[in-house]
C-alpha cells in the first residue's frame, strides 16, 4: 500500500513526497525528530513527545514551524487515511534547504524549516512475541555527542551499534561511559535488584525518554521502588531483571548480557508487569 506522508504543508503519496538535496538534515544531520506510538488507532503520550519535540528545537535554536494543535491534527489524519491500528507517526523537522552547503545557520526568514511526518504501519505491536521471551544485548562504547538529551537525527552510532549487536547475534547494545551505562541504541535501560528498578539519572548523556518518564510514574504508583543513579555491565550482569523502554518497544525484558543470562534467562516480574500497566494505562489516556 502506498502511505500517504506529510511534507511541509501537504498530505502526498509517498511516492511523490520530495525534498530538497541541499536540504540541512540530509547534509548535516541538522534536524531533530520524534517517534509517536499509536495503539487501537490513538496516540500514545502525544503531549509528551510533543513538548520534548518544543525542547530539542528551543536547544538548537531551530523554529518551531507548526503549532501543537496543527501537529496533532496532522498525526491523527495520518493516522486515519493510513488505516493505522498499531504502529508509529515518525516526525522529523530540519533547518530547512538554503540555496547551497554552509556551516554558517540559514536565516530562518527566507528558509523556513522541513517538516515531514510518516506513519509506520505495525501490527501486533503490543502483543509482541519478543515481550514473552526478552532481548540480548552486548555492551559497546558510547562515542556519541555530549548533547544526547536533544533527539538529533545523528543517528550513525545507535545503528552501526544495533549492527555491531546483530554481528555478535544479539538484539540491541547497550552504550558505556566512564564505565557506566547511558542508554541503549534507541531506548532506555533498567535493570531490577529485588523491588527495586535501577536506571541512570536525566542529564544531557541520555535522551530524556517519554516511556521512561511515564513508566517510572507507574512503578512508583504500584509502590515499587525506583532508584535514578548509575550503574556498570558489571553490576547490570548481577541483577534479577534487566529492561528497555522506548515508544517502539514499550517496556521489553533484557536476559542477556554480554553473553551472559539474567537469572533463568527468562523475562522475570517486574518488567512484564510494568509493561501490562504502561499499555493499559496508556492506553486510557490515548488521543
Ligand atoms: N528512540 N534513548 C534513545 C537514544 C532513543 O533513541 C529513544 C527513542 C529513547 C526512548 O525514548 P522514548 O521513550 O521517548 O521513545 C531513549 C525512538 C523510539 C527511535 O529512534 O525510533
Amino acid at each position: 500500500m502506498t502511505r500517504t506522508v506529510y511534507v511541509n504543508g501537504e498530505f502526498l503519496p509517498e511516492t511523490e513526497a520530495k525534498v530538497s538535496i541541499f536540504d540541512r538534515g540530509f547534509l548535516m544531520a541538522d534536524g531533530v525528530y520524534e517517534v509517536t506510538s499509536v495503539l487501537g488507532g490513538k496516540l500514545i503520550d502525544f503531549d509528551g513527545h510533543a513538548v520534548r519535540l518544543e525542547r530539542s528545537l528551543t536547544e538548537l535554536d531551530m523554529a518551531n514551524p507548526i503549532s501543537k494543535e496543527d501537529l496533532l491534527e496532522v498525526h491523527r489524519e495520518l493516522v486515519r487515511v493510513n488505516e493505522i491500528d498499531e504502529g508509529m507517526v515518525y516526525l522529523q523537522i530540519t533547518r530547512g534547504a538554503p540555496d547551497d552547503r554552509d556551516f554558517v545557520f540559514p536565516d530562518p526568514e527566507t528558509t523556513p524549516a522541513t517538516i515531514v511526518l510518516f506513519t509506520q504501519n505495525k501490527p501486533g505491536l503490543a502483543s509482541s512475541p519478543v515481550a514473552q521471551t526478552g532481548i540480548k544485548v552486548i555492551s559497546i562504547e558510547d562515542v556519541r555527542w555530549g548533547r544526547r538529551d536533544i533527539k538529533t537525527v545523528q543517528l550513525l552510532y545507535p545503528s552501526m551499534g544495533k549492527m555491531m549487536a546483530k554481528k555478535a547475534g544479539a538484539d540491541d547494545a547497550w552504550m558505556v561511559e566512564d564505565g557506566f551505562v547511558t542508554e541503549g541504541t534507541s531506548n532506555n535501560a533498567y535493570i531490577v535488584k529485588g523491588n527495586k528498578i535501577i536506571t541512570r539519572g536525566l542529564s544531557n548523556d541520555i535522551l530524556h525518554g517519554i516511556t521512561r518518564a511515564a513508566v517510572l510514574r507507574f512503578a512508583k504508583e504500584a509502590q515499587m521502588e525506583v532508584e535514578e543513579r548509575n550503574f556498570t555491565i558489571e553490576e547490570a550482569m548481577q541483577a534479577d531483571e534487566a529492561f528497555i523502554t522506548s515508544a517502539s518497544t514499550f517496556v521489553m525484558p533484557v536476559v542477556e548480557i554480554d553473553g551472559a543470562q539474567l537469572g533463568d534467562g527468562k523475562p522475570g516480574k517486574v518488567a512484564p508487569r510494568l509493561r501490562e500497566i504502561y499499555l493499559d494505562e496508556s492506553l486510557k489516556k490515548a488521543i
